[in-house]
């Protein structure tokens, strides 16, 4: 099973960078199943019906999201028949969408898995540890993927630790910067952190210059979406349909020129 994972789609310039390098990563990795955070992708806080539109369009095959999941009142008008939408499992308010989706590829069951980090993070509802076992206890898979959408890098390992031996791709999200730590531990394949694709001069995809205003000169602004060209920042890991491990696992940056 081939997975290809695209960070956190930050704005205009994130999803322009996911429309022109998408069809090169498919053709260099052959993916069997593409997912892509869209929590930003809506102008850098939450998705409409367009833009999952535009993702289903390009095929990705699981948008997972996070704490801005809820930002854009638009997303309760159709996140209940969006097929391959999820939500963090334990975030306020759990009561919305769904928090994991099961796709069946080459005979095998692969159950993609959104859950939320404790640490750091706002409307947190319960341990990320409890919410995934239990979400382990409720469904019947082959491959388990994770997107892990938390601030805290030790969680973030921690919780690999723990599920290491029954879910087989566990991938960082939220924090937009990627970590250089992707591994494979008892074939679970396993990165801290993917990172955006998102404006590549910005600070985590908001305009540096209103960045600096509030940081430096304390000032009110905006942090609006920066409109510089995008990095793609992604994850490609191979799982052997056989033995149910991660075999090989990579890490995606594809820079703007500029
Ligand atoms: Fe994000
Ligand atoms: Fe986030």
């Amino acid at each position: 099973m081939k997975v290809l994972f695209i960070g956190d789609i930050v704005g205009k310039s994130g999803r322009n960078a996911l429309r022109e390098h998408l069809p090169f990563l498919r053709e260099k990795y052959q993916p069997d199943i593409v997912i892509v955070n869209g929590e930003n992708s809506a102008h850098g806080k939450g998705i409409t019906r367009k833009i999952y539109d535009l993702f289903v369009e390009l095929g990705v095959d699981c948008v997972t999201l996070g704490n801005h999941a809820f930002s854009k009142d638009n997303i309760l008008t159709f996140i209940n028949s969006a097929d391959r939408l999820i939500r963090p499992a334990n975030m306020f308010p759990a009561s919305i969408g769904k928090p994991y989706l099961i796709i069946e590829k080459n005979d095998l069951k692969v159950g993609i898995y959104n859950i939320y980090g404790s640490i750091f993070m706002d409307n947190c509802t319960e341990s990320p540890f409890s919410a995934m076992d239990k979400l382990i206890d409720n469904t019947d898979c082959d491959i388990r993927i994770v997107d892990f959408h938390g601030e805290a890098t030790s969680e973030k390992q921690a919780f690999m630790h723990y599920f290491k031996d029954r879910v087989q791709l566990i991938v960082g999200t939220h924090t937009h910067v990627q970590t250089a730590d992707e591994d494979i531990f008892d074939g679970c394949g396993y990165l801290t952190d993917v990172g955006m694709t998102g404006p590549y001069l910005s600070v985590l995809g908001r305009d540096v210059d209103e960045v600096l205003d509030m940081m430096v000169s304390g000032e009110k602004t905006r942090y609006t979406v920066s409109e510089n060209p995008a990095i793609l920042c992604g994850l490609f890991c191979e799982i052997s349909d056989s033995e149910k491990k991660a075999k090989f696992i990579e890490r995606i940056q594809i820079k703007p020129e500029c």
